[in-house]
């Protein structure tokens, strides 16, 4: 049985996902732990209410970066995980952390990556007058936002579309592609070669 450790930053409706879908599922995995950088992160009540460990590292409370990722990745490997997932996590993670978890932590990102790093995606994508927009499934790099691409989910930027109707449809393929894309990390089916990842037996990484 596989552990997966989420770290939330907030609303945590990707870990809801996750959690949701690996019950169901019934993955070979278990969730060992959310893990919040903010103590009022509303995700925490819907972890403890499923029975999860629930734990909050609260940044504030060090120094700086590196005083706040050792203490992040002491706690997550007291839960001994095969997987981390970043699932609205706030934080820029330092290189000697990302190595730690190398290709074992993944991020969701709400842009079409390589396209839109960073934040306010969905405004810049309808200033750019972008006809898609969607959403990115990564491995985590030191560098923000890149990483080997799992799985993208696409849809159609709207006419009359502000930021808030485009994040809703954006985050609706999120729910769908980020558990599936979690699910295949779980269980081994994930290959890469010169940075491409593909899955081992040719399921389609794209939700149109
Ligand atoms: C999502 O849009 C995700 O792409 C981004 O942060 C948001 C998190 O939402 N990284 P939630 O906390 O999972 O509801």
């Amino acid at each position: 049985m596989k552990n997966i450790v989420i770290l939330i930053s907030g609303r945590g409706s990707n870990m809801e996902a996750i959690v949701r879908a690996c019950a169901s599922e019934g993955w070979n995995a278990r969730i060992a732990a959310v893990v919040s950088n903010r103590p009022d992160a509303a995700g925490l009540a819907f972890a403890k209410g499923h029975g999860i460990a629930a734990t909050v590292v609260d940044h504030k409370a060090f120094e700086d970066r590196l005083a706040f990722d050792a203490e992040l990745a002491n706690v997550i490997e007291s839960f001994a995980p095969d997987v981390v997932v970043l699932a609205g996590f706030m934080r820029i993670l330092s290189p000697a952390f990302v190595t730690r978890f190398e290709r074992r932590m993944v991020n969701i990102h709400p842009s079409l990556l390589p396209s839109f790093t960073g934040l306010h995606t969905h405004r810049r994508a309808i200033e750019a007058g972008c006809k898609l927009a969607g959403t990115t499934v990564h491995f985590v790099t030191a560098q923000l936002d890149h990483g080997p691409i799992i799985a993208q989910a696409v849809v159609p930027v709207l006419p009359r579309d502000t930021e808030d109707t485009l994040a809703a449809r954006v985050l609706s393929r999120e729910h769908v592609i980020y558990p599936r894309a979690v699910r295949w990390l779980v269980e081994g089916l994930l290959r890469e070669e010169n940075g491409v990842i593909t899955h081992a037996a040719g399921e389609t990484q794209l939700l149109v």
